[in-house]
């Protein structure tokens, strides 16, 4: 039987319940699994609960239960929060499991006999918040360095793992397979990290009744990490037959916080000294940070799923299934593997209503829509004759982005180039502008042009499944084609859109998400009690959600000018205006500045513009990006000019 291809996620504790940090991790593996699902190939996920460390007996103790009730508790809300969010795992471990901790044992009386596990007494710091054992050197005042966490002075350890005797080989291994640490950034830690010096590590704690006893020796208990670890082996099924179809693992997917000293270097380690292969990679994701703070189930003040799924319902009316992809694209598209990334329901909504309401439901939309008009809603035969499309190269292309930033376990990336390959579409529609066509009577104009847009979005369903699976299966039924199960290699072959398929009257997937409301509301509860004054100058303060600067490098800022200015019929604050950008040819604009500005005025100004906002299409006129203004005292727009009059268009901001 051939071997599984076999990814994990991290054990959570369960000293609290799930959130949308360790939502994070669990839905990045899913995307990878479903991907590799689709592509026919058979997988295996796992993920769990790690449930014997001590913060965990000390929070049931506050409960004023017994440990194992406990983590029944919370271990059963970790599944049904994982089940809401679409997590297809296959299998969930405990550590509190049988089969767990009979591994456990025998792993431990392995290395034992090979002398990897020795004795010897030790007296240190404990951490118990991080459950790491730490050496003077590391703590000050009481606290861990790193991480601010209190610890403790502790004794009676028993057990020893000879870890200082891996270190070259850990720099073998991590030096003849390049992508075994990813990103590179982490491995660059790893080595550095390796290159100090590895220390023994103590491997047990005094026995106070919970945990795994050590094999022989009951007043002492597996100390929590080195049990956690070893669940990825359990559950291969080692050291019975047939471990082989799941062990190495392909990957481990684990937050930067248990990255260098747990996975990529003692449990390698452990793996080594039982003879056994490594997993093929262990990546590393940065952390959702909230007002610049790591998000923590300790601190409160990071978000459970469900209830932000209820916001997005709340302020959107999508049905909970919408909602639930929208959280999994925000949370995907989002994470940052080699830096750390603010979680914010403002970026969310600016993911929400530019990506899936705007750019990708507007794709949906506007093509069904003209379809029902110009082709009573049925898909024209065109398939050969659009094949030399620009829209079929970018199509593969966009195959190729995504399978590779996949590859790659980067689903930002991948869910990115599928935001253009949309974009690119929303494009092409504009240009080929069938509703012109329909009044010269070029019906084969309009069905070329609808066919490239049905057919892409049937490739843009294929590729955005293992991302959003409900969305994809709905744009797949409105576009008449549920009943056909979705195939990644189907992304790759055009024309598989079949002629005389009745498609349905369009529904938006993803209805527009009030923001203006929801930050109304927020507004309006944090501050029930200001008057109106104070509420008018909240407007202009600065907001505290900090972001990094390579948030900002992501805006394309540039320097313009002003070609012509027209009114926008119909819109008493908008102007049409193309620009200059310096890129060879205008572009077009939309700005909400008549009320501030005359068009005849404006030819000839240089402005800023942000260059790379997704197309918008503003009362049916498309605007590529957008000029920035401030907001004078009367609330009047006040447009940015550079201090040298001759600035060449195109400049950049930084
Ligand atoms: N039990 C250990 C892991 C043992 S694995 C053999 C543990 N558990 S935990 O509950 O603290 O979960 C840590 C994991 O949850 C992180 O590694 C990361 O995957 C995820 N996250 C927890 N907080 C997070 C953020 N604020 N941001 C992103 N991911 C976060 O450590």
């Amino acid at each position: 039987m051939s071997k599984s291809f076999y990814v994990t996620t991290p054990i959570y504790y369960v000293n609290g319940v799930p959130h949308v940090g360790s939502a994070t991790t669990t839905l990045i593996v899913d995307a990878v699994i479903r991907y590799h699902k689709l592509r026919g190939e058979k997988t295996y996920f796992l993920t769990g609960t790690d449930e014997h460390a001590q913060k965990v007996a000390d929070a049931a103790a506050k409960a004023g239960k017994t440990p194992q009730e406990f983590v029944d508790d919370i271990s059963q809300r970790f599944v049904e929060a994982w089940k809401r969010l679409g997590a297809e795992y296959d299998r969930f471990i405990r550590t509190s499991e049988p089969q767990h901790k009979a591994t456990t044992a025998e792993v431990f009386r392995r290395l034992q006999a090979t002398g990897d596990i020795y004795q010897g007494t030790y007296e240190g710091w404990y951490s118990v918040a991080d459950e790491t054992f730490l050496r003077d050197s590391e703590v000050e005042d009481g606290k861990s360095k790193e991480t601010g966490a209190k610890v403790e002075r502790v004794t009676e350890i028993n057990y020893y793992f000879r870890l200082s005797a891996y270190g070259d080989r850990l720099l073998a291994h991590i030096e003849a397979n390049p992508d075994f640490l990813i990103p590179d950034t982490r491995r660059n830690e790893v080595i550095a990290f390796i290159k100090e010096g590895l220390r023994d590590v103590p491997v047990s704690r005094r026995n106070t009744g919970w945990g795994i006893p050590v094999p022989g020796d009951d007043s002492q208990v597996v100390y929590v990490w080195f049990d956690a670890l070893i669940n990825y082996l359990t559950a291969s099924g080692w050291p019975s037959d047939g471990w082989e179809q799941l062990w190495p693992a392909d990957a481990h997917l684990v937050g930067k916080e248990i990255y260098t000293r747990f996975h990529a270097t003692l449990w390698p380690a452990m793996l080594m000294g039982l003879g056994l292969p490594l997993p093929g990679h262990v990546v590393g994701h940065g952390w959702w940070l909230v007002g610049g703070e790591k998000g923590s189930k300790s601190k409160g003040n990071i978000p459970a799923p469900q209830d932000v799924i209820d916001r997005i319902v709340k302020y959107s009316g999508a049905p909970v299934d919408m909602a639930t992809d929208a959280l999994r694209y925000y949370l995907l598209r989002d994470i940052s593997f080699t830096g750390d990334a603010e979680f914010g329901f403002g970026q969310l909504a600016v993911r929400y209503n530019g990506e899936l309401a705007n750019n990708l439901g507007n794709l949906l939309n506007r093509a069904l829509n003209m379809l029902h008009q110009y082709s009573a809603g049925i898909v024209p035969d065109r398939a050969a004759a659009t094949a030399s499309s620009e829209i079929v190269a970018a199509a593969l292309h966009a195959t190729a982005a995504v399978e590779s930033a996949l590859d790659g376990y980067n689903p930002g990336a991948a869910l990115e180039a599928i935001a253009k390959f949309v974009a690119a579409n929303n494009k092409a529609i504009d240009t080929a502008a069938p509703w012109k066509r329909a009044k010269e009577g070029n019906q084969e104009a309009i069905d070329q042009a609808l066919y490239i847009a049905l057919e892409a979005l049937r490739v843009v369903s294929v590729l955005s499944a293992p991302f959003i699976p409900k969305a994809a299966d709905e744009i797949r039924r409105q576009l008449g084609i549920s009943a056909q199960p979705i195939r990644w290699s189907d992304a790759s072959t055009w024309g598989l859109l079949a002629a005389g398929t009745q498609t349905l009257t369009a529904s938006p997937v993803f209805p527009r998400y009030d923001a203006k409301k929801a930050a109304a509301d927020e507004a309006a509860e944090a501050a029930p009690e200001k008057p109106a004054a104070q509420q008018v100058k909240k407007d202009t303060a600065i907001d505290t959600n900090l972001i990094s600067i390579d948030d900002f490098a992501k805006v394309q800022l540039r320097i313009a000018e002003i070609k012509t200015a027209e009114r926008v019929e119909g819109a008493k604050k908008l102007l049409r205006l193309t620009v200059d950008a310096g890129e060879g040819e205008p572009r077009q604009l939309v700005a909400g500045i008549a009320e501030s500005y005359a068009p005849e005025d404006l030819p000839g100004r240089k402005v800023v513009i942000v260059a790379n906002l997704q197309p918008a299409t503003i009362r049916g006129v498309v605007s590529n990006g957008m000029i920035v203004a401030a907001t004078d005292a009367d609330g009047k727009a006040v447009l940015l000019a550079p201090d040298k009059p001759d600035l060449a268009p195109g400049s950049k901001i930084r």
